[in-house]
């Protein structure tokens, strides 16, 4: 591939050995948004820890910021966040300046525009230009229904603006896809509304909001797809440890199992279910890969993944049910369904076209430069696995400046025998900054 017209490239090499011993990953980034987010809405002051430190999670706390919390989250040793956010409570947040930029975080704009509804303040959301691209009607549609009123009026893209209502109205919606952000959005907007509201899913999205609510004093409804709360609740500060990122995890696993002789621990991971259907889906290959429970942080399970070397890995399917909980691990999934012999399915993936790239796009094109037939069906991602796959010298792949994308493409050369390059790779540091440090680590 030509690199003329590429945008800056890092050189990936080969990790050189096996990946052995225990390590730990960032803090998980739905529950660190969360944790902020939920803190900066309370009354008083929470106390919060493993907060993942990274741009996104930053723009979550520069925009609760301006709205009027007060964060004092420091760096620790252990590359995370700790420290206290004091909420605007029953005052409710402060008329922002200036429009509130939420970079690259998808989570951060969504969330913000329920938070912001239930209050007599008008807000200009805006975000980078893969954010202006990503889809907002979802969450405008049932918070217009709510009383929030947008401007433009029905807008699809960033920048937005939301005029807030003290008068918001609770519904009962039922949402046309499966997710959290949208979820969530509904949830806390309807925690200030009048009444019950609810959210039915076409199929299960992550739970954390459900979970982390009742601990901020609202208590939630919740069954496999419908989740609910009753408004007006007080919000009031709570404790917050965030669990290590089980989507982080994802990688160091396919690492391990992709390199000849690796046996990692990963410890201190979420093991919410909802979350890691990767493992499962793993599982299905055949991969050598176990998760042990070790407690739990709040109502979040967390534990310890162990993950070995399988040199023989087998394609499987991915019933569209479970696609809600495997969604940010699809690239990596995809790079290890390369690997394993016969055809893995992923059903009805197109919501990976509006991600921080088109995924779905991406993968195929990835997978293509390494000789892998994958190609897509409706919205069907179908890959043709190799076991005795070669990788080409002088690979460049494009991140499209999306984290998950350039850390897939990375495993290929630090878990192959020639370097390969990767544009863009800053972008790590959206959810995983010290992603390759930790990889080289786990080589002793
Ligand atoms: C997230 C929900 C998911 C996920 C994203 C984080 C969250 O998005 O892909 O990375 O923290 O709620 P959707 O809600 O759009 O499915």
């Amino acid at each position: 591939m030509s690199t003329e017209n590429l945008p800056p490239y890092t050189t990936i090499e080969p990790l050189g050995g096996a990946l052995s011993g225990a390590c730990r990953v960032p803090g998980d980034k739905s529950i660190s948004h969360r944790a902020v987010l939920f803190a900066a809405m309370a009354e008083g002051t929470s106390h919060l820890e493993g907060v993942l430190d990274s741009e996104d999670v930053r723009a979550s706390i520069r925009a609760v910021e301006a709205l009027g919390a007060t964060v004092d989250l420091r760096a620790q040793a252990d590359g995370t966040l700790a420290g206290t956010v004091t909420g605007w409570g029953a005052e409710g947040p402060s008329q922002p300046a200036a429009p509130i930029d939420c970079g690259n975080s998808g989570t951060t704009a969504r969330l913000l525009m329920g938070i912001v509804a239930p209050w007599d303040i008008a807000v200009t959301i805006t975000g980078d230009a893969s954010l202006q691209k990503r889809p907002m009607r979802r969450i405008v549609a049932p918070l217009a229904k709510m009383g929030a009123t947008f401007e433009p009026e029905s807008p699809e893209h960033l920048p937005i603006t939301v005029h807030g209502t003290r008068r918001l109205r609770a519904i009962e919606y039922a949402s046309p896809m499966a997710s959290a952000q949208l979820k969530t959005a509904v949830l806390l907007a309807g925690t200030f509304a009048e009444g019950i509201t609810t959210v039915t899913e076409p199929a299960p999205s992550r739970n954390h909001t459900e979970l982390m609510l009742p601990e901020f004093n609202v208590p939630t409804t919740a069954s496999t797809r419908v989740a609910g709360v009753e408004g007006p609740a007080e919000m009031l500060a709570s404790d917050v440890v965030v669990p290590g990122d089980p989507s982080s995890a994802a990688f160091i696993a396919a690492a391990a199992l992709l390199t000849p002789g690796s046996s990692v621990a990963i410890e201190n991971v979420s093991l919410n279910p909802a979350r890691i259907g990767f493992v499962r889906t793993l599982e299905r290959m055949g991969a050598s890969i176990e998760e042990s429970y070790r407690g739990a942080e709040g109502k979040e399970p967390r534990g310890t993944l162990s993950v070995q070397f399988t040199p023989v890995l087998r394609g499987c399917e991915v019933p569209s049910q479970h696609i809600a909980s495997v969604i940010d691990e699809i690239p990596v999934l995809a790079l290890v369904a390369a690997h394993a012999r016969g055809i893995t399915v992923f059903h009805e993936v197109g919501e990976l076209r509006v991600k921080e790239s088109d995924r779905l796009v991406a993968i195929i094109e990835g997978l293509a430069q390494l000789g892998v037939d994958a190609w897509e069906e409706g919205d069907d991602l179908f890959i043709e696995g190799n076991p005795d796959l070669a990788v080409p010298e002088g690979l460049v792949f494009n991140s499209h400046g999306d984290h998950r994308l350039a850390m897939t493409w990375a495993l290929v050369g630090a878990c192959g025998r020639v370097p390969v390059s990767v544009t863009d790779f800053t972008c790590v540091a959206v959810s995983y900054p010290d992603f390759l440090a930790d990889l080289k680590e786990l080589v002793r």
